[in-house]
């Protein structure tokens, strides 16, 4: 197969470097006026227009667009069934998630409705997302169960996923999240224990996952609770992520640090010494700006974050409730305005630092030699023009491994 060489990049956003903190993180590494040369869906080359030799090749004019790499979205709820729009009049006019919860709401509807729905209907509604998701340059996404919170139902969620991964283009990263919630009539040990002894087997078997998660907060699972879990998961060979300080900071950075995690998720509300934790043991805080935005509650304190130098990724958080949306663009723009970030901040945030959150950090994030070649072409003169306008998706074009996946 012959390389294809895209030529006229005004502004190439490579990020290439390794994971980004404190300074380093309004660092693109921008080549301006590039080319970017790829092989069998890898970059082999990156440099000027000036130095640029075309050789036997598919020539592809970008006609000065700017280039970024994919979006790496590395947190959300994506397989469920049914809608909680009818929520939305009730929380705008002050009832809170967890009122809404207890009052049987919430994840509770959404769980009742994933139950209900087939497999198939499952699988279209993710598969109509995703490309939503596509059309706003994510490339790769990891997804969540936890919608089931039995052994039928979360298995169907978790081999959506794997078809999923397996029929479309983008990357999908599992995450098997049993103890989202606490299903009702169950004690919480009995619950996570029926879990842990019938339906971990199986996710590990039948390889449904690469990570286990679990909503560690006031009223959910507790700090105790989330430990005997997330142990079982990661005794089976799981790797560990954690919802914490969504709420309330009930500790759950400490549960993170003894199972050594690779991200915590959330975290609005996580206070300093829990930083100093994470910092040390260089777990990636996973921020979730357009949640906070949704629920009209604080947003992390990234700034401190920034000064101690954790390494914060930014992802989506798409669910049907907390955050209805699949479009990263307007994720990034919330991200810039509600945590006073640069536009290269952001995307320092959501490319690189978001494929450390997944593991991912040597093949996927940024636009440099031997990484997959996931990129996204846009037809505007700068990524701080994306954020600072609040217009039209200038996406015009979104590669996977070599290959324009935009419909
Ligand atoms: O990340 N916080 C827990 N889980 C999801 C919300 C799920 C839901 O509301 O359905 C979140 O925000
Ligand atoms: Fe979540």
């Amino acid at each position: 197969m012959l390389n294809k060489v895209f030529i006229n990049i005004s502004k190439l956003y490579s990020l290439a470097g390794g994971v980004r903190i404190h300074d380093a993180l309004n660092d693109c590494a921008i080549y301006e006026n590039a080319y970017m040369r790829v092989c069998d869906g890898k970059i082999v080359d990156v440099g000027y227009m000036c130095d640029l030799k075309i050789v036997d090749e598919v020539v592809i004019d970008l006609h000065n667009q700017i280039v970024i790499p994919g979006i790496v979205d590395a947190h959300s709820h994506l397989v469920f069934g049914g809608s909680r729009v009818n929520e939305y009049a009730m929380k705008i006019q002050g009832a809170s998630y967890m009122d809404i919860y207890n009052a049987g709401g919430g994840i509770h509807s959404t769980v009742k409705a994933t139950r209900e729905a087939s497999f198939e209907e499952l699988y279209e509604q993710a598969k109509k997302h995703i490309y939503e998701m596509v059309a706003c340059g994510v490339t790769t996404l990891e997804v969540k169960s936890g919608y089931g919170l039995n052994k039928e139902t979360e298995l169907k969620q978790l081999r959506v996923v794997k078809q999923l991964d397996k029929d479309l283009p983008i990357d999908i990263v599992s995450t098997f999240m049993p103890a989202h919630a606490l299903p009702k009539g169950y004690t919480s040990y009995v619950y996570l224990d029926e879990m842990k002894d019938t339906v971990l087997p199986v996710v590990v078997e039948e390889q449904l996952a690469e990570y286990m998660d679990c909503f560690l907060e006031k009223g959910v699972f507790d700090c105790d609770e989330s430990y005997h879990i997330l142990k079982a998961g990661k005794e089976a060979g799981l790797k560990i992520k954690i919802h914490i300080d969504e709420i309330e900071d009930i500790g759950g950075t400490d549960v993170a640090c003894a199972l050594g995690a690779t991200s915590v998720e959330h975290c609005m509300v996580t206070n300093g010494s829990s930083m100093d934790k994470l910092k040390d043991k260089g777990i990636v805080a996973v921020i979730l700006p357009a949640t906070s935005f949704n629920l009209c509650k604080e947003y992390a304190n990234v700034s401190l974050m920034k000064e101690k130098g954790l390494i914060i990724a930014l992802s989506n958080d798409f669910n049907p409730g907390s955050c209805p949306c699949t479009d990263s663009l307007w994720m990034a723009r919330i991200a810039s305005r509600g945590l006073r970030l640069t536009p290269n901040e952001v995307l320092s945030m959501m490319t690189i630092n978001s494929a450390k959150a997944i593991d991912r950090e040597d093949i996927i994030g940024s636009l440099e030699c031997n990484k997959q070649a996931d990129f996204v072409v846009m037809n505007c003169s700068s990524f701080d023009e994306v954020i600072a306008n609040m217009m039209k998706n200038p996406i015009t074009a979104v590669y996977k491994k070599g290959e324009n996946i935009l419909c």
